[in-house]
């Protein structure tokens, strides 16, 4: 008889940001059903709540637990930090997916908006790394791994903030890998570089080019040689992937799930 397949994530502590919608829950719960305790955090407290929530209803009460945290503000992740030793007994996984876009093309950018873009989606990131680090270092092997996007290697005219952002993401990544590498810290990092994937930020996108969401979807597909635009589990595999032990010789890579966009 075939032995049960033990879950890839057994044993694993993670903290998920941006996790009360879209990618940040899916990567929460695959990471939950592979056997990782998991802490949602989210600026949308009652979205993290819900994610907690679901995940418990399907895989017992104490396997997810949630906190309102604001990924731009220091003192935010000091919280988010005690909340992973208190609620799920420590921390060995760093998912940074909290993430925006903002619109404007280099001359119609606003600064504030730009500041806003870096602020959510490279900030957080160090301070999340900053603030974690030494819990992660009691409980390593660990894993930190960044949400970054395919259009932090490909760039558009539309998007200039988002793109910039995003590329430091990516060099800010393989910076904190062999960091952690170099000081024998058996923590590893490395970005994750999706394209177009079907969750509420294409909502925004179809809103802002004032399109039908199907019509968006359409569109968004016959860009990405598989032509489809992917699904959030399709990144969330790719996470589990990254924070299970088997990637345990991959740290300052970059990982991407384009549909083949960045081949062509
Ligand atoms: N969906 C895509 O097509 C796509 C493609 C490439 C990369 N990404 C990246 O994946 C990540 C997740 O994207 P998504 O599609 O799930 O987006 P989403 O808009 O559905 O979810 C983002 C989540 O981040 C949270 N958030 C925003 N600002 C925050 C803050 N200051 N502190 C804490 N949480 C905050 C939001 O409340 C939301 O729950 C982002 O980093 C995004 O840039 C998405």
């Amino acid at each position: 008889m075939a032995e049960a397949r033990k879950p890839r994530c057994e044993g694993k502590l993670a903290l998920v940001t941006g996790a009360a919608q879209g990618l940040g829950r899916a990567h929460a719960r695959r990471l939950a059903e592979e056997g990782a305790r998991v802490l949602c955090t989210d600026v949308n407290g009652d979205g993290a709540a819900e994610t907690a929530s679901l995940i418990n209803e399907a895989l017992g009460d104490g396997t997810a637990a949630s906190i309102q945290h604001d990924v731009t503000d220091p003192a935010a992740w000091e919280a988010a930090v005690d909340a992973a030793r208190e609620h799920i007994g420590g921390l060995n996984v760093l998912v940074n997916n909290a993430g925006i876009g903002v619109a404007g093309n280099i001359e119609t950018c606003d600064f504030d908006d730009w500041k806003r873009c870096f602020a959510v989606n490279v900030d957080s990131i160090f301070h999340g790394c900053q603030k974690a680090l030494p819990l992660m270092r009691e409980h390593a092997p660990g894993s930190i791994i960044n949400i970054s996007s395919i259009a932090g290697l490909i760039a558009s005219d539309t998007m200039p903030a988002y793109n910039s952002s995003k590329a430091a993401v990516w060099m800010l990544s393989k910076s904190i890998a062999l960091h952690c590498a170099k000081n024998n810290m058996d923590i590893r990092c490395n970005s994750v570089h999706p394209t177009f994937v079907d969750t509420p930020i294409l909502d925004g996108t179809a809103k802002s080019h004032n399109l039908d969401k199907d019509v968006l979807m359409e569109k968004l597909a016959r860009q990405i040689p598989l032509r489809k635009v992917g699904e959030p589990d399709d990144i969330a595999n790719a996470v589990v992937y990254l924070a299970s032990d088997e990637s345990k010789f991959m740290t300052g890579a970059e990982l991407k799930l384009d549909g083949g966009i960045s081949a062509m």
